[in-house]
């Protein structure tokens, strides 16, 4: 899933965070019968009725996390979250690809990598039941026909089993464990600090990052759509409404929310959320994408996930592109150039690029025009799909989708969402975006809202609304793809090989 770059040799990393599918323990325990699955024993009635079913929803705050990481070279955006009591601090991958929130945990782990603090500790009171309408969104989510062939529905042998899951990623990683409930400590921008107890998974068997390679988080925040998301709990306690949105800052950083007070009220490109099978992914409905004015494709699926670093299309509309780019660049001054393992295609000037601004001349701009959104156009201008490399080249931050098994999807990846704030408004259903300056914090977060940056990471040496321009970090290279959920192919891009 995650390419881990070596050191000092230029390579990026990568990841699809779009969850394929998330099954239960009947659907692995019988696929795997022989693996060690460590218990952490029965559950205890506690764990029930913690959660309200629906409230009805009236004035509600929001809550800010600012952000860390960038598209390249960390190939992620982290966010910094609290969670037990007394609360410490887990970095989780921000991911709109799939629903269930996990952190590596010490149940004990049967394969875990080392991450950026120690494993989650679960207590035997805090195991959510098998009955949990959670468990069930989990579980539901398993049985898609077009995974299983036929519905086969998992079920709890008892009420009070352990609730086992399993979530895949596109690009083949996957976390495996049990739920649990615990606090998370959330401070709302107006000035409340809530520690409402939340559904996640305790991960003891990942199949992530590579074999001992580190891991820059300790799990993943998942924020799709599902009954699981934290999105959907929180809406569930009456605390936010189901609407959330993200801003990645180009040169890093950035910051995301849970809540509508920072939703702009003018200024956003809305898109009612497609229904059409793609129900699990936050997708606006087909658009007809253009280079320049060059029509490339028309009825084209996409879907956000910022669990992908990384933008893919499928083969038709990617060959396209390619071919009218290449066209486009012919006679010019680029010469390809191999400078990124996990980037296939680069190119080099007669001197080395300071910026991606400087060879604006030579790439024209992606717009995608969504057909059910009024005049709602996307445009990626080429700092939304080019990644300048330590050495000055340029590297197309556009991969094969079809290559990495993603079928007929298109996948709007983090960067081409640099700078642009994306809501995900669950309660009108709709997608909207704006161009925004996501290095700046949000003011009316307040800085009560601010926790500290996370010491020692490579990444955020700032946060974002203090230093307005800072210069991006230049490192090693990373590509990201994580995402896709439920019933869809594999989707992995490591050109470096996993
Ligand atoms: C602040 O917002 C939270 C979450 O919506 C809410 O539960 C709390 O009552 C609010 N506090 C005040 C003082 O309004
Ligand atoms: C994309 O990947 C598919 C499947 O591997 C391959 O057949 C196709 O040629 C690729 N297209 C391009 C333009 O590289």
């Amino acid at each position: 899933m995650r390419k881990v770059g070596e050191e000092g040799t230029g390579q990026a990393m990568s990841m699809v965070f779009l969850a394929l599918c998330l099954s239960s323990a009947s659907t692995f325990a019988s696929a795997d019968q022989n693996r060690r699955r460590p218990q952490p024993s029965p559950p205890h009635e506690a764990a029930k009725d913690r959660f309200p079913s629906s409230v009805s929803i009236g004035r509600t705050s929001s809550a800010v996390f600012p952000l860390y990481g960038n598209v390249y070279p960390n190939g992620l955006y982290f966010a910094s979250l609290r969670i037990g009591d007394p609360p410490r601090p887990y970095f989780l991958d921000v991911d709109t690809g799939s629903d269930l929130t996990w952190v590596q945990c010490d149940a004990p782990c049967v394969s875990c990598s080392k991450g950026p603090h120690p494993l989650y500790k679960p207590e035997k009171d805090k195991l959510v039941p098998c009955v949990h309408p959670i468990c069930d969104s989990l579980q539901a989510v398993a049985s898609t026909p077009s995974h299983t062939g036929e519905a086969q529905r998992p079920h709890c042998d008892s009420p009070n089993d352990q609730c086992d899951y399993e979530v895949e990623y596109a690009d083949q990683g996957s976390s495996r464990g049990v739920l649990i409930s615990d606090t998370f400590s959330m401070h709302f921008v107006n000035g409340s600090l809530l520690r409402p107890r939340l559904a996640f998974g305790c991960g003891y068997d990942q199949q992530l990052y590579g074999n001992d390679a580190p891991s820059p988080t300790d799990g993943v925040l998942g924020l799709g759509l599902g009954k699981s998301s934290i999105m959907s709990q929180l809406r569930e306690h009456g605390l936010t409404r189901n609407v959330m949105g993200h801003c990645l800052g180009r040169r890093g950083g950035g910051f995301l929310f849970f809540g509508d007070d920072l939703v702009p009220t003018s200024g956003v490109s809305w898109t009612p959320m497609s229904g059409r099978g793609l129900r699990k992914y936050y997708s606006p409905g087909p658009a007809n994408l253009f280079l320049g004015r060059q029509l490339l494709g028309k009825n084209f699926e996409v879907i956000f996930d910022s669990g992908s670093s990384y933008t893919y299309f499928s083969s038709r509309p990617y060959e396209i592109f390619l071919t009218l780019m290449m066209r486009d660049l012919s006679g010019k001054q680029l010469k390809v150039a191999s400078d990124d393992r996990t980037l296939p295609l680069c190119w080099r000037g007669a001197k080395p690029f300071k910026s991606i601004g400087e060879a604006r001349k030579y790439f024209k701009p992606l717009t995608m025009a969504f057909s059910q959104g009024k005049r709602a156009l996307l445009a990626i201008p080429p700092e939304n799909y080019l990644i300048l490399t330590k050495h000055g080249s340029l590297c197309l931050g556009v991969l094969n989708g079809t290559e990495v098994g993603l079928k007929d999807l298109n996948i709007i990846g983090d960067i081409s969402v640099q700078d642009v704030m994306v809501v995900y408004d669950n309660e009108k259903e709709q997608i909207g975006w704006a161009r925004a300056n996501c290095e700046r914090f949000p003011r009316s977060a307040g800085s009560s809202a601010l926790p500290s940056p996370p010491p020692g990471f490579p990444v955020p040496e700032h946060l974002p609304s203090l230093r307005p321009s800072f210069h991006a970090a230049s490192g090693s290279e990373e590509m990201v793809a994580r995402g896709v959920s439920a019933g869809h192919p594999h989707h992995h891009h490591h050109p470096g090989g996993l």
